[in-house]
């Protein structure tokens, strides 16, 4: 009975999250920012939702104050994502936080259970259209992620990133050597210099 009782529970918050995402335009956007704190771990102040945002496991997901999410942007929150203050993502953004288990090639993989991997993205990011973060990934503060990219791995922060894999292209703000050392892959020799 607890059980049922559960399970209808998770089924009406999906149907609730489903028809909130779907509304459009300024209404849509009202009641998103009004409603999502009622699912979601935390939700600061002043987020922006547009529609189509699809979002797993809400009450493992964080998010600050003033962020923006454009359409159609995909949240599986299973492993933990955590948006900081001032995170833009662009529309079509994939954050990922759960893989399937593939270890063992005598089990099939649907049958091999999930790796949960928490996803942290740091203050004044901007991921572009179409971005895909991986599991396991933290997004370095004020990074700024191209579009298309797929990011498997972490990003310092300022960095300017592209491509899949996602490579460091460029900065914002040049960081020391000693503090990235442990987060990137070598640099590509082709960096843009920021400020
Ligand atoms: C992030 C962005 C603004 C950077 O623009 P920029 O500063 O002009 O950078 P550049 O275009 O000069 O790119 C720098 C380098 O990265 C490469 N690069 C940029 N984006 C890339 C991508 N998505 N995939 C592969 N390489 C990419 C460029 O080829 C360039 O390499 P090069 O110096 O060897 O020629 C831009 O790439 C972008 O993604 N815009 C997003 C648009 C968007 O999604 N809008 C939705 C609004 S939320």
């Amino acid at each position: 009975m607890k059980e049922s009782w559960w399970a209808l529970r998770v089924q009406l918050k999906a149907l609730a999250l489903w028809f909130l995402s779907g509304i459009p335009e300024a209404p849509g956007m009202w009641a998103r920012r009004a409603c999502m704190r009622l699912f979601l771990q935390s939700l600061g102040p002043k987020a922006v939702f547009q529609s189509g945002l699809r979002v797993t496991n809400p009450e493992r997901v964080a998010i600050g104050a003033h962020c923006r999410f454009g359409q159609g942007v995909s949240i599986t929150g299973g492993g933990g994502v955590r948006n900081a203050d001032r995170v833009s993502i662009g529309p079509d953004v994939k954050i990922w936080s759960v893989n399937h288990r593939f270890e063992d090639p005598a089990v099939p993989i649907q049958l091999q259970g999930w790796d949960h991997k928490p996803v942290s993205i740091e203050e004044d990011v901007w991921l572009a259209a179409n971005v895909f973060i991986m599991p396991g990934v933290t997004i370095g503060r004020g990074a700024v992620i191209s579009a298309c990219s797929v990011v498997h791995k972490s990003i310092p922060p300022y960095a300017l990133v592209a491509g899949n894999p996602a490579r460091v292209v460029g900065w914002r703000k040049r960081p020391d050597d000693a503090d990235i050392g442990h987060l990137v892959e070598p640099i590509s020799r082709n960096v843009k210099i920021g400020a």
